[in-house]
């Protein structure tokens, strides 16, 4: 089977479905793959180094979508790209399909197979092909060193003849996969590290890894279903953020990682939280690409406000692309390897990685959280 690795050409993307090394492991596996020229230049892989690993490289991009059995990507393909697609290829990328039903429908039009990395089950069989949690590590490590970064001091207490440093204070809004691996890699550097979240079992997490987990006064009404956390009220985050607003205030980095799955990300950090926090001290809104959790961030930008540097900057993983496209690539060919069986896609749908990644079949929109939401006209 032939598959197709296209360059990725969303705004502020680095990354490439596969690196060299991998691509080498899918040629012994019997697989053909031709690149795009180019399209590993970002995350530094030239084409030689593809080449060198056996894959072909083609200029003509066209060319690659109508003759691959397999498309890889890190984002979707346009709807105009995936027309040019063969009826029954599969396409592996990113696809949010719950809030892209353009793309859902134009992939069940064309009768391809699409399998979104974000949907496969988080489940222990499928960690190796766990996409969200690979680049949620990356991102959770760059979010503090941009923070430290931007700060104008150093994280670690310090003794020197001239008087002691105290140690930077980190608070860190939400303690899912990036905000556990900012909580590692802040305490590290040496920074106090106080955590929110409002899932009750992430504070024995929180403080495994030498965090400080704030206590809210009141239990959350969060309800939450397999880990996330699906819906919280406006009245008890309200109550939240006069509870974490002391916290913010004393804090010389804010960093902010707290999501709703399926809806915009809750505001935790308002204007007026901003106005107490410290004149050079440093928020950044991780979820700024789910609408932020601080009322005053700006997607795509740093800028400061109130005496704050606030940093917007979407797509973090993107920013380590070396280390990104290498997980990444491990996540989609682990996945991939998942479905083959003697150098032929089997279609298992009692196999619940499968059925929990696998969006259009055959013409149809087969998951089942999509058939009653998206229909096809
Ligand atoms: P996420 O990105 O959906 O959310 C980030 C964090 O924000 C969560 O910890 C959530 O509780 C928190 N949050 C939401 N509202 C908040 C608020 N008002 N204040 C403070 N914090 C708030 O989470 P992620 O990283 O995708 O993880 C989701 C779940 O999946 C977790 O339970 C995690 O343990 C689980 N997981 C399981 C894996 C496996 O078993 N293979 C692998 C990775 C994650």
């Amino acid at each position: 089977m032939l598959i197709g690795i296209l360059k990725e050409h969303k705004e502020f993307e680095k990354r490439v479905a596969l690196s060299p090394t991998v691509a080498a492991s899918l040629i012994k596996e019997g697989f053909e793959i031709t690149i795009e020229s180019g399209a590993g230049d970002s995350s530094y892989f030239v084409n030689d180094d593809y080449s060198n690993a056996g894959v072909k490289i083609s200029t003509d991009k066209n060319a690659i979508y109508q003759s691959a059995d397999i498309i890889l990507k890190v984002n979707a393909p346009s709807t105009e790209e995936i027309q040019l697609m063969k009826k029954d290829a599969v396409l592996i990328s990113f696809a949010w399909a719950q809030t892209n039903p353009d793309l859902v429908e134009a992939a069940a039009k064309q009768g391809i197979s699409l399998c979104s990395m974000d949907a496969i089950p988080r489940i222990s069989r499928a960690q190796k092909m766990d996409a969200l949690s690979s680049q949620s590590n990356l991102a959770g490590y760059k979010t503090v060193i941009m923070g430290a970064n931007a700060l104008g001091k150093i994280f670690p207490m310090l003794m020197t003849a001239a008087g002691t440093i105290r140690p930077a204070k980190v608070v860190i809004m939400g303690a899912g996969v990036v905000g556990l691996q900012a909580i590692a890699t802040a305490n590290r550097l040496g920074a106090i590290v106080e955590v929110s979240d409002i899932r009750p079992e992430t504070k024995e997490q929180i403080e495994s890894l030498g965090g400080k987990f704030i206590e809210l006064d009141e239990a959350s009404d969060a309800k939450t279903e397999g880990g996330y956390v699906k819906d919280v009220s406006d009245e008890f985050l309200k109550k939240q953020q006069a509870l974490i607003a002391k916290h913010v205030s004393a804090a010389d980095l804010v960093i902010t990682t707290a999501l709703i799955f399926g809806k915009k990300a809750p505001l935790l950090v308002t204007e007026d939280m901003v106005k107490n926090m410290q004149n050079g001290s440093v928020l950044v809104d991780i979820a700024v690409e789910q609408g932020g959790n601080c009322e005053i961030s700006e997607y795509g930008k740093t800028v400061v406000k109130h005496g704050v540097t606030i940093i917007g900057e979407p797509n973090l993983p993107s920013l380590l692309p070396l280390n990104a496209s290498e997980l990444y690539a491990k996540n989609i060919s682990a996945f991939l390897l998942h479905l083959t069986n003697e150098n032929a896609i089997q279609w298992d749908m009692n196999d619940e990685i499968t059925a929990g990644a696998l969006i259009t079949h055959q013409g149809n929109i087969v998951h089942p959280s999509l058939k009653k939401d998206l229909q096809l006209n």
